[in-house]
């Protein structure tokens, strides 16, 4: 009587619980390996950064900016917030670490992120990304392997033939003339919600991403960046586009796909999902030719994409947690006083196992390796240990087959590894 209230978590901040939390792993897992096969290396950095490094690159006019940063002043006073994406992190750690001295490009990262926008399904307030980015090599062929990497993950996951959507929003030499012809258009439009009436003064590229309805049907024909691209960005898009082609990836060309952050150039690009509902992107990501010189770095081009782990999962499925191979049913303190050392020989072995309570009987032990889905009992009491010979149960098919308690270390091992248990999930970072 009268416990203290349970409290619940945050509005848009979950709990992983452990079988969704073993089916990331395992996502992580194939992210690791893809990204191995493709060169790309880890990195990390820090959930909290200045405030500055976001405000001053990912758009003042953009939503993440506007309303969505966890920023707040720390016990120092600095204006500091919690990470809203990786991209723009991951090229300050590449300016403050001098990484374009070294022949490291290509990075990638898993982890949290933090945006304070109105949680719904597949919208939380943090979430999780697997992002990668090429930093310093401006080659077409750069966005065309980036896109090849989502493809073949997606692939390794089981997750075939989701819609890949790309466009250009060109480079600041043909971007004013796009800008204006958009901001023309826009002033046509008289059925613009508040929000983009005020966005089309001042970044009309977002107007093109409002989800309201009145806002969409009046930017059906609005004019696309590709018409007004410079030669340079034509050729690079040009060759995105046949690389692709040559290398059999479909896509769709959606000539007023626009991003929520401000700093692309170029080729931008989504993966959705249908199944997802109105959140519906998977990956998104594309070139930021700009961004490392905003952040006070030389001229360098750059490309990436984040993959939202939390809607990825959704689409995904595995084979449940593996069962528990082995459980120990120990009848007695003798008994248990010999197992105790076994169980612990065996875990080295990488098998995984449990024990029963020895003051517990044999049918309450059984009964708890039943609940823990024990594929084998290894049942040993006080006569089990005059003979040295004890019963190994198979707990699905209740056959049995006697193993000698010496040998038990070596025997048990090979009885009992399921053959899809043995693959060695590297740490998350
Ligand atoms: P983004 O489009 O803001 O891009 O996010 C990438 C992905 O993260 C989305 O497609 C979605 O799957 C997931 N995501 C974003 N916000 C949420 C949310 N509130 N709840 C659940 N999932 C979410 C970026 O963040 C860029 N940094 C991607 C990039 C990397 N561009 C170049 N390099």
């Amino acid at each position: 009587m009268g416990g203290a209230e349970t409290l619940a978590s945050l509005r848009g901040f979950k709990d992983l619980l452990p079988e969704e939390a073993f089916k990331w792993r395992q996502i992580e897992s194939a992210a690791h390996a893809a990204f191995a096969a493709f060169g790309f290396h880890p990195i990390g950095t820090p959930l909290l950064e200045p405030a500055e490094l976001f405000t001053r690159s990912i758009g003042a006019t953009s939503d993440i900016i506007e309303k969505e940063m966890y920023a707040f002043d720390d016990w120092d006073g600095r204006k500091v917030s919690l990470r809203p994406e990786g991209t723009v992190s991951v090229v300050r750690a590449y300016l403050t670490h001098h990484l374009s001295d070294s022949a490291l490009r290509k990075f990638y990262y898993i982890g949290p992120m933090f945006r304070h926008e109105r949680p719904q399904a597949g919208r939380l307030r943090q979430f999780h990304q697997i992002g990668v980015e090429i930093i310093g090599d401006a080659s077409p062929k750069r966005d065309v392997e980036l896109l090849a990497l989502l493809d073949d993950l997606m692939q390794r996951l089981g997750v075939n033939g989701l819609p890949l959507t790309i466009n250009t929003l060109g480079c600041p030499e043909c971007r004013p003339s796009y800008r204006m012809a958009l901001q023309f258009y826009l002033s046509g439009q008289s059925d613009l919600c508040v929000d983009c009436l005020r966005r089309s003064a001042v970044n009309p590229l977002r107007v093109l991403d409002c989800k309201k309805e009145t806002c969409r049907e009046a930017v059906r024909g609005a004019p696309s960046p590709i018409d007004d691209l410079c030669k340079a960005c034509q050729c690079h898009f040009e060759a995105v586009r046949s690389t692709l082609s040559d290398l059999g990836l479909v896509y769709t060309l959606n000539p007023h796909l626009v991003r929520g952050l401000d700093y692309y150039t170029r080729t931008v690009f989504e993966l959705n999902s249908p199944a997802l509902g109105a959140q519906n992107a998977v990956a998104a990501g594309g070139r930021y030719d700009a961004l490392v010189a905003l952040l006070g770095g030389p001229q360098t081009p750059a490309i990436g994409f984040a993959i939202g782990v939390e809607r990825l999962a959704a689409l995904v499925s595995f084979p449940q947690q593996p069962d528990l191979p082995l459980f120990l049913v120990p009848l007695g303190e003798n008994a248990a006083r010999r197992l105790f050392p076994l169980l612990f020989a065996l875990r080295r072995k990488n098998l995984a196992c449990e024990i029963g309570e020895e003051t517990a009987g044999l049918k309450a032990q059984l009964k708890r390796a039943d609940r823990l889905h024990a594929t084998y009992a290894f049942i040993v009491g006080e006569a089990e240990l005059n003979t040295g010979v004890a019963l190994l149960r198979n707990m699905r098919t209740g056959t049995q087959q006697t193993v000698a308690i010496a040998q038990a270390a070596d025997i048990l091992p090979d009885v009992c590894t399921p053959v899809s248990s043995s693959s060695v999930i590297p740490p998350r970072l």
